[in-house]
């Protein structure tokens, strides 16, 4: 018992100093935003309790009160409050762990040193850097400090104790220095400390500048002309389409597509029943459009098995059982139908009869 009572609280000191030496950049970088986040909210918490009221007139009193809170403990303790929410762990921590800290600035240095980021997260806790600049000594970014990356990437670590200072380039830019331009841009200017990249014409790979004459080599689906400029292949008029049989071929800049040729056609030159190579089954020519072939009106009857009658479909036709049929094993028979009288009444009484049969027909 003695023995663990001892040996857990140096085990808890060494887990804490290998986590303070051993801090990797992650660590380091989420400090310095926490930090500044603590900051931001002390001066939004100073502005608030600015407008503080302390109700009705100016009277000298109220005045000596007011300019008296102004700089008083109770309203550093109001803005202290409100730095943090209650679920971030590190940003309480940080707070406790320099409380002090906020008095000496709050008492004794802040008429010096008003910027409070740069007093405390910078200077004295010395968990940031001045923009520009990183890692643990501070030192300038690749490019300078004055602006990282030549103003054209991200300088790791930039603001924080962490990082390397090495940039990674926005898009279109590359290098160490973020100077030279990707593949695909060009230089539009560039001098030793500056350059702008612009992107190629779209049927370049590189190029020396904005246009499709400017391209060193095209793209694919591009090829260039006796003038060396750089123009789309129209793979649609090479001698075998590159589509399938009911498609047909539509040239694009720097490609194609295949689209499906219309249903009356087969084979097809372009969309709609007036591109086709020839018509599909069930359709014919007509002044240059595919159009039904009407089966039922054909002078060959095409129905003609007993009972069925001829009905029109696009591009073909059924032979269905007549009215008063109905499929059955493969032949149209007669459908079986209620009894009705053949005789002729004359009275009321059959007449209302029939009216009740036509009834039970629309049921039907
Ligand atoms: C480089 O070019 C930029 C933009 O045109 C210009 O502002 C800068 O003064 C130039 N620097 C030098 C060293 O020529
Ligand atoms: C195709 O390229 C030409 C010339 O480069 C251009 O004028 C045209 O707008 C482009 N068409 C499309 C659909 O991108």
């Amino acid at each position: 018992m003695l023995v663990l009572d001892w040996v857990a609280p140096i085990f808890y000191c060494v887990i804490v100093v290998l986590q303070l030496h051993g801090g990797d950049a992650k660590d380091l970088k989420a400090m310095c935003s926490t930090c500044r986040q603590i900051t931001d909210n002390f001066n939004k918490g100073f502005e608030r309790t600015a407008k503080k009221n302390f109700g009705g007139g100016n009277t000298a009193w109220e005045e000596r009160k007011l300019s008296k809170y102004e700089t008083s403990e109770i309203r550093l303790v109001e803005i202290l409050e409100g730095l943090c929410d209650s679920s971030s762990f590190e940003c309480n921590h940080m707070v406790e762990e320099h409380e002090e800290q906020f008095e000496t600035w709050w008492f004794k240095r802040k008429t010096k040193n008003p910027d409070l980021f740069k007093w405390f997260c910078i200077e004295t806790i010395k968990v940031c850097c001045p923009k520009g600049t990183f890692g643990l000594d501070c030192n300038a970014c690749v490019g300078g400090s004055d602006r990282p990356c030549h103003g054209n990437g991200k300088c790791d670590g930039d603001g924080t104790r962490a990082g390397d200072g090495k940039c990674s380039c926005d898009r279109g830019y590359e290098g160490e220095f973020c100077l030279d331009c990707a593949a695909g841009y060009f230089n539009e200017e560039r001098n030793d400390t500056f350059s702008l990249c612009k992107e190629c014409h779209e049927s370049c790979t590189t190029c020396s500048g904005p246009t499709n004459h400017d391209c060193d080599k095209c793209k694919s689906g591009w090829e260039k002309d006796e003038e060396g400029t750089c123009v789309d292949t129209d793979e649609c008029s090479k001698d075998s389409s590159p589509c399938k049989d009911d498609q047909y071929c539509l040239n694009t800049n720097g490609s194609y597509s295949c689209l499906a040729c219309d249903s009356r056609c087969s084979g097809c030159m372009g969309p709609g029943p007036d591109k086709c190579r020839t018509c599909a089954k069930g359709y014919k020519d007509e002044e240059g459009t595919c159009q039904d072939i009407n089966e039922c009106e054909l002078p060959d009857p095409v129905c003609t098995e007993e009972n069925r009658e001829c009905e029109n479909t696009k591009g073909s036709f059924n032979c269905r059982c007549a009215s008063g049929f109905q499929e059955q094993d493969g032949v149209c028979v007669p459908s079986p139908e209620p009894e009705v009288s053949q005789e002729v009444p004359s009275s009321e009484g059959a007449y209302t009869q029939t009216a009740k049969l036509s009834e039970q027909h629309e049921d039907l």
